[in-house]
């Protein structure tokens, strides 16, 4: 995907966009959010955690289990594979030594990938969604995932509610993160009925994008609604969550182009397994192999996602491109799982409806809510007169560590402005 994006719309040849991973994976200093990040998988999987680390950095199972932020580590079989790739090419990954140790790999974990999955890879270019909100026109990712979805849902949803929030005050109002809330849960409830690979079922896309649909979509400022009411469909059970896997950047460049995009291997360390350097991902999980089957994340889905050859998984990414009058206004997205979309969702409006500034945006504490389970999340920071007002409208409140973590870059009168999400520890380059 990335070779093919560099061939098309790039200034430079993809040998060279290799060479800052290249120069990455010799070695680098252990961020603070890595460093807990390996710390939990070693607890997590007394048996095989200190392995899976010692595979990654190519260090002894000890070494592996004392890593601390600031440690060095490197990474040189990935080195050998980005050097393969810079040298011979995207198809490299796809035919030839790499793609033996990956199918040699999976097979020996007990998996099905065939070096003819690989071989017959190919990348699927499918129209952004549009759509508009307050005059802005705004283009995000279309089925098999269903963040776009949900976000172009739950933006139609609120455009009727926008004057009822009082702008003057920011975010941190009751009346405007309950519509938040109850949009999201409308989007959410349509995600499990409706969402598929659109190369496999019928996504009714007229139905889901239709400024008609979405005014019946109610939002009862005073109360949450009955469980059937949003959107127009059943599913699932609770489940804790664990996010990390994902990575999401915005780039605008000085002619206004913009890009917004997201890759996931799902969990933080994806399947576990590790070839030719490469950590493989565990984006199975994104399917659901059976009626009433959460994933991870809790989220259950319908036939549409049910896996099969040569199909992709239902996914909540969520690239947002917003344009202005002059090329790209901002590119937005997160990673984060279902959290993705409501942190996109929330970061928007604060741009768009209340006026702040990235910075600003990301200082806030969002709230998510996926319909199933019946759960509002809050991150730390939630005034609690705001907390109380929701639960008096009907949540049932959770505080959550990290609801999504947003890079977004907006072009303002001053210039572009961009900012990392606080979260993991990230910080805007190149501006
Ligand atoms: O595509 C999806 O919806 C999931 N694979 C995303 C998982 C995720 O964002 C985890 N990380 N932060």
């Amino acid at each position: 995907g990335l070779a093919q994006l560099v061939r098309r719309y790039g200034a430079l040849p993809f040998s060279r966009c290799v060479e800052p991973a290249l120069r990455l994976s010799r070695g680098f200093a252990v961020s603070p959010w890595l460093a807990s990040q390996i710390r939990d998988e070693v607890e997590r999987h007394p048996d095989s955690g200190a392995k899976l680390i010692a595979a990654i950095f190519s260090v002894d199972e000890r070494t592996a289990t004392g890593l601390h932020a600031g440690d060095r580590v490197a990474r040189p079989a990935l080195t050998a594979t980005l050097r393969r790739l810079r040298d011979e090419g995207a198809d490299a990954f796809y035919q030839g030594p790499i793609a033996e140790a990956l199918v040699r790999t999976v097979a020996a974990a007990g998996g099905v990938l065939s070096a003819a999955d690989l071989r017959d890879y190919h990348t699927v270019d499918r129209e952004p969604l549009r759509t508009t909100f307050l005059g802005h026109r705004i283009f995000t990712m279309s089925p098999p995932s269903a963040g776009g979805v949900i976000l172009v849902e739950a933006l139609g949803a609120l455009a009727a509610h926008v004057n009822e929030w009082n702008h003057t005050t920011g975010p941190m109002q009751p009346e405007y993160l309950h519509a938040v809330a109850e949009a999201l849960k409308h989007g959410f409830a349509d995600r499990a009925r409706f969402l598929g690979d659109p190369a496999f079922s019928h996504v009714p896309l007229e139905h889901l994008m239709d400024p008609a649909y979405h005014a019946t979509l109610r939002i009862d400022p005073d109360h949450v609604l009955a469980h059937e009411a949003y959107g127009s469909g059943p599913s699932g059970a609770p489940h804790q969550a664990r996010d990390a896997g994902t990575a999401h950047i915005s780039v605008i460049d000085q002619k206004g182009n913009a890009v917004a995009l997201t890759t996931t291997i799902n969990l933080e360390f994806g399947a576990r397994l590790v070839a030719a350097g490469v950590v493989l991902n565990d984006e199975m999980d994104d399917f659901a192999p059976a009626p009433h089957t959460p994933d991870v994340f809790a989220l259950s889905s319908g036939d549409g996602n049910r896996p099969a050859p040569g199909k992709r998984p239902v996914s909540s990414m969520s690239p947002t491109i917003v344009l202005g009058t002059h090329g790209a206004l901002a590119a937005v997205g997160a990673a984060g799982g279902p959290r993705i979309v409501s942190a996109t969702l929330q970061v928007l409006l604060d741009l768009l409806v209340f006026g702040l500034s990235p910075g600003q945006a990301l200082a806030l504490p969002r709230i998510h809510h996926q319909w199933e389970p019946d759960v509002l999340d809050y991150e730390e920071g939630l005034p609690q007169d705001v907390s109380r007002s929701l639960e008096r409208k009907g949540h049932r409140l959770r505080r959550h560590p990290g609801i999504g973590k947003v890079n977004l870059i907006l072009r303002s009168a001053n210039g572009l402005d961009a900012a990392s999400d606080p979260h993991t520890g990230g910080r805007p380059a190149g501006l």
